[in-house]
């Protein structure tokens, strides 16, 4: 008996309308479009007003992905949503998403690993499908990093940038869909990209919100080296894992996080650059929502053919990275 295999049948993205420039950001900080620019690649980044909140980018890109792949909400099996930056602490982002589409029989929970929570969420849609559990599963990633940035913290306020990317997961017939997944971690990182505040662990009072213990702290250098090894072994793990090469790869979307590891790990992999997507110039780091927000706009634009190979691969805060390959 054949295996069903998993694809993706639909993307979306949603962002908000606001834009913060590095321009902005000169007055806020003592920094410079010029060093914003060569050292990370980001130009502007998108940033939620007041009454914004993370569910409801969610739920317009979800409804795009939705539509795209002609599927109704009430079809829905599974809801994962990828965020380190939920609504509120209970009940989960994906539970809230699920009212607001009416997805009544899905199952739906969050998924809290970064960067690569959207890598970490096609793995378990593709072990569903697969398994039989799930026919139809929504991934999302899913931020509003701007409410967790320090904007005295010039290291970090420079790089983060809000909005969401969702796709939906379902059985594919023929050789096309997801071919191989690979996730890991090593939380003995955990102080290299780290928000010590508002948990059991470090509280939520007035001292903490004072001392500003909610915001992200993140040794940048140390990251970015490891950012830059993990994101390359994962790689080629993954297209090893399917039986590919480098030289197969149609479409090469990373987690986009600063040109200079886009660069160095396209530049380790031996990928061209005409086949590796970024778009951090105008969306900064906007973790988890980074990939699936890159792939929705690459669908856009007319980037992706059936049949191409696309490999995706992740690296954030925990640590985690993921790679995912799949053709179209
Ligand atoms: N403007 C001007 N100067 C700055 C700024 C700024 N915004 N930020 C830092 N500097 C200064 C530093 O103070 C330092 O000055 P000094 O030499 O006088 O001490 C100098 O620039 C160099 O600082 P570095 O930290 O060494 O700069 P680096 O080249 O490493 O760039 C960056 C910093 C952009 C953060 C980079 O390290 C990076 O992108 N790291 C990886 C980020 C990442 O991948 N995160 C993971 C995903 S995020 C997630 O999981 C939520």
């Amino acid at each position: 008996m054949s295996q069903v295999r998993a694809g993706i049948l639909g993307t979306g993205h949603s962002y908000p309308e606001g834009i913060l420039t590095n321009a902005d950001l000169e007055k806020i900080v003592e920094t410079s479009d010029d060093w914003i620019t060569s050292r990370t690649g980001i130009k502007q980044r998108r940033k939620a007003g007041p009454g914004e909140y993370t569910s409801q980018f969610a739920v317009r890109a979800a409804r795009e992905a939705l539509e795209r792949a002609g599927i109704e909400a009430a079809d829905l099996d599974l809801i994962l949503c990828a965020t380190v930056t939920p609504d509120q602490i209970l009940p989960s982002t994906a539970c809230l998403i699920q009212a607001q589409l009416g997805a009544n029989k899905a199952a739906a929970m969050d998924i809290v690993a970064a960067c690569s929570g959207f890598t970490y969420g096609l793995s378990l849609a593709d072990v569903m499908i697969r398994g039989g559990q799930s026919k139809y599963v929504l991934v999302i990633g899913a931020e509003i990093l701007t409410r967790y940035v320090d904007y005295t913290d010039r290291a970090t306020c420079v790089l983060f940038g809000d909005g969401a990317g969702a796709a939906i997961v379902g059985p594919v017939e023929g050789d096309r869909g997801i071919l191989a997944t690979r996730i890991r971690s090593d939380g003995r990182y955990e102080e290299q990209l780290y928000a010590p505040g508002g948990g059991t662990k470090g509280g939520f009072t007035a001292e903490t919100i004072a001392r500003g213990d909610h915001f992200f702290k993140m040794k940048g250098n140390e990251v970015f080296k490891v950012a830059v090894r993990s994101m390359s072994e994962i790689s080629r793990d993954v297209l090893c894992q399917a039986g590919l090469k480098t030289e197969d790869v149609d479409l090469f979307i990373p987690h986009q996080a600063n040109q200079r590891i886009t660069d160095a790990v396209a530049n380790m992999l031996s990928v061209d650059q005409s086949k590796i997507y970024s778009n951090i110039a105008m969306h900064g780091n906007t973790s988890s929502a980074s990939i699936p927000i890159g792939l929705d706009e690459c669908v856009e634009a007319g980037r992706v053919k059936s049949g191409d190979v696309i490999l995706l691969a992740s690296f954030g805060g925990g640590f985690t990275w993921g790679g995912v390959v799949m053709r179209w």
